[in-house]
Parts: C-alpha cells; structure tokens; sequence
C-alpha cells in the first residue's frame, strides 16, 4: 500500500514490542507496558518534523549553539477507550502537551457498526493554535477516527496526525478519502478486517486487553 502520507514504523523495537502485543497469552499488564512503550518510540517518529531554531546555551566550558523546539504547541487527542492506553507513553516525550478527549463507540444494540456514536469530548480551548495526534490503538473501519478528526478539524485545528499502533488498510482509506492531508503513524499494516470488523491479524479487542475487561 505505497503511500506518502502512511508512514509504518518499521524500527526494530517497535516491530519486537507489536509481535508481543499481538500475542494472545499477553496479560493485560504486559499489555498496558508495550502500548505504553511502543506509543513513546512511535511519537518520536511522528514529532519528526517539528521545527527547530537556534539558541545560545553557556554551558561549564564555553557558549553553545544550539536546537529547541521552535514555539509549536501540540496536543495529543485520545479517542476512548482504547487511545487513553497511548497517552503516558507519548506524555512522556512532550510532557506540556495538552490532551482532548473523544468518546466515540461504534454500533448500539446491534446498530449500524459503521456509524460513529460520540458521547463525550473535551478538547484543549486553544486547540486552534496546536498540532494535534489523534491517537488510537487499532485503525479498523476508520469511523471513529474520521468522526474525530472532523470534530477537532470544525474545532479549529490546521495539523492533524494520527497514530495508532495496528492498521487496517480500510482505515487508512477512510481516513485519506475525507482528509488526504492527514498523515497516519502506524506501527503495523495487517490484512484487513474481518466480518465482525475485527482487525486480522490484529490484537483482538485492544480496550478489553488494555483494561482486564474480556
Ligand atoms: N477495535 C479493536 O479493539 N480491535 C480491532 O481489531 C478493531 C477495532
């Protein structure tokens, strides 16, 4: 799936870290640890192109020139459940961060799995001004994540990423159908879905394992 604005961590850790997760016999705290882990490794990759400018630093020996992140603000937007288990993964890299929240399930009572249902959001006031990641664990239809970057998109954001660790090629179609802009972070690119729009290969049910719910 060439694509230029899918970007598939391929380093090492991440890839050793996602065969873990995948693992059945993963308990929940093992899982909860590897979210968090391969969250970090893959915000690294995607803040790759955060500018940076020149400051002078007076170290113990002499006056430095060196880099700092130039003035951008960012916001990482979980989309509940399963996106919260990213957050102090990627909190740790940029710990001013601000964070949004979106409660979004798909299907009620057997409903239409393909609408997204919001019942909660909350995003930073000023989130007009920051480059945001959206963040979920699994890219599976797409719904709630095209739901979410819409609401963040009418609250006034310019840059939108989003980061998951497992992807659907259906998901990333979704999303680059509506938003060719958004560029997507993921740490795997599995076959697809299957008929109950479970990712295969995938995790399973990414909220159940994160939280000890199954
Ligand atoms: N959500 C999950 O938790 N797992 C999938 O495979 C798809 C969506």
């Amino acid at each position: 799936m060439a694509n230029e604005k899918l970007h598939i961590c391929d380093h090492p850790l991440v890839q050793h870290k996602v065969s873990l997760l995948r693992d059945k016999n993963t308990g929940a705290k093992e899982f909860r640890e590897l979210v968090s882990e391969i969250s970090m490794l893959m915000c690294y990759e995607a803040t790759r192109d955060l500018p940076l400018k020149k400051v002078q630093i007076q170290t113990p020996i002499a006056i430095a020139e060196s880099n700092v992140i130039s003035g951008r603000k960012l916001a990482f937007v979980p989309i509940l459940r399963a996106g919260l288990g990213m957050t102090e993964g990627v909190m740790a890299l940029v710990p001013a961060a601000k964070i949004g929240h979106i409660g979004i399930f798909r299907g009620k009572g057997g409903s239409d799995k393909t609408v997204a249902n919001e019942y909660y959001c909350k995003l930073p006031f000023d989130i007009n001004e920051r480059d945001v990641i959206v963040t979920d664990i699994m890219l599976a239809t797409g719904t709630s994540a095209v739901h979410a970057i819409r609401k963040i998109k009418e609250a006034g954001a310019h840059s939108i990423k989003f980061m998951c660790i497992i992807a659907a090629p259906e998901g990333i179609a979704a999303i680059h159908k509506e938003f060719p802009d958004v560029e997507i972070y993921c740490g795997a690119l599995d076959d697809g879905l299957n008929e109950d729009l479970y990712i295969t290969p995938g995790v399973g049910d990414a909220g159940d394992r994160l939280f000890g719910t199954k």
